[in-house]
């Protein structure tokens, strides 16, 4: 049985992983401080599976923590999720998000270097792609960013670049999540930030629990169908699995390969929210309000080389996102 580590384990996209690892009979270990993520979380992977990760609690700029946990344990493979991913708070302290992000995957580089494991799933994202690139993204586009949380993801994938460049043993797939919502069908595991929302789904989903009185969309006047932002909506469950597939790949692939992980349709903010308004039964408020600096119109994947290389595509539709999302959120208040 495989040995894999996850690191962020304890977070949104990182429990529906454990969920799908121990489901396929891998023995997991969640690495995470719970800087933005719960314990309780793996008592919520243990309900769904019946098996609770083992739990190392650690920080990764912790360089001998991360180095004591790599020489004490036999590690297959490491799925990389740990980091901090706001991107407004990114922007007020810059040195935080790249001392954690970057400092963080050099010292489990280091550690799983040293110890005979060079095979690593990387949690990287479409934000990678930029304002200068046209969808459908495709990963030989160039890469950039609009915020330092941006370039921490870019320059990770440069680091793993160069990790694969310079020593053919190492196995890198870093995959570029488009925009992960939803959550596991069962309710147990979601995504349930702390404090406002940032991000599109959770916030309707307050909206539509009452906690919010309305949404704020921000601008109406892109060169989109209805006016408002479009984006790749991908089920987190979907998103999960192609971290299997990913695995499976680098089993009998070494080098570095991104691969995005989208639908490769685009939904506005106006159609996720009419799709919310159905799974839930309820009309939500909104107001136009302006532009966010920094958004881009229109982002949807070429899901292609995904389909290719790792035999992955994702299965469910909006709706059944925004129905799982409300199901999750309706059991945080029974
Ligand atoms: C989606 C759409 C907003 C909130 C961000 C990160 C990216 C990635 C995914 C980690 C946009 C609009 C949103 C609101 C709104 N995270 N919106 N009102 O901006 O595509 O990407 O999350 O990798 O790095 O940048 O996702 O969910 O924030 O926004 O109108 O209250 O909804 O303008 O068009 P985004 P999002």
């Amino acid at each position: 049985m495989s040995h894999i580590v996850v690191t962020g384990g304890a977070g949104f996209i990182g429990s529906h992983c454990c969920v799908e690892l121990l489901q396929a009979g891998a023995q997991v270990t969640v690495l995470d401080n719970f800087c933005n993520s719960k314990p309780e979380a793996l008592h919520h992977i243990a309900k769904i599976t019946g098996i609770c990760p083992a739990l190392a609690q650690l920080d990764l700029c912790d360089e001998s923590a991360v180095s004591s946990f790599f020489a004490a344990n036999s590690v297959d493979a490491v799925i990389h999720f740990a980091g901090l991913k706001a991107v407004g708070e990114s922007c007020r302290i810059p040195l935080t998000y790249y001392h954690n992000n970057l400092t963080g995957t050099l010292h489990l580089l280091r550690a799983m270097a040293e110890n005979g494991c060079k095979t690593i799933v990387f949690s990287s994202s479409a934000t990678v792609y930029g304002m200068h690139n046209t969808a459908p993204f495709t990963e030989d586009m160039p890469t950039s960013a609009t915020n330092p949380y941006g370039w921490t993801k870019q320059m990770i994938e440069q680091i793993l670049m160069d990790t694969a460049a310079a020593d053919p043993d190492w196995a890198i797939v870093a995959l570029r999540y488009f925009n992960p919502i939803g959550a596991h069908p069962s309710g147990l595991i979601g995504e349930n930030p702390n404090g406002i929302p940032n991000n599109l789904v959770p916030y309707v989903a307050r909206v539509a629990e009452g906690t919010l009185e309305r949404l704020s969309i921000y601008g109406d006047d892109y060169d989109t169908p209805d006016g408002t932002g479009v984006r790749d909506y991908i089920h987190v469950v979907d998103l999960a699995k192609g971290h299997l597939c990913a695995l499976e790949y680098a089993k009998t692939h070494h080098g570095f390969e991104a691969i995005n992980l989208g639908t490769g349709n685009g939904a506005s903010v106006l159609e996720v929210l009419h799709a919310y308004e159905q799974a839930c039964g309820k009309s939500l408020p909104y107001v136009i309000a302006p532009r966010h600096a920094g958004d881009i119109a229109t982002s949807f994947a070429d899901p292609q080389k995904a389909k290719s290389l790792l035999h992955w595509q994702a299965e469910s539709d909006l709706l059944t996102m925004c129905k799982d999302s409300w199901n999750f959120t309706l059991q945080q208040h029974p």
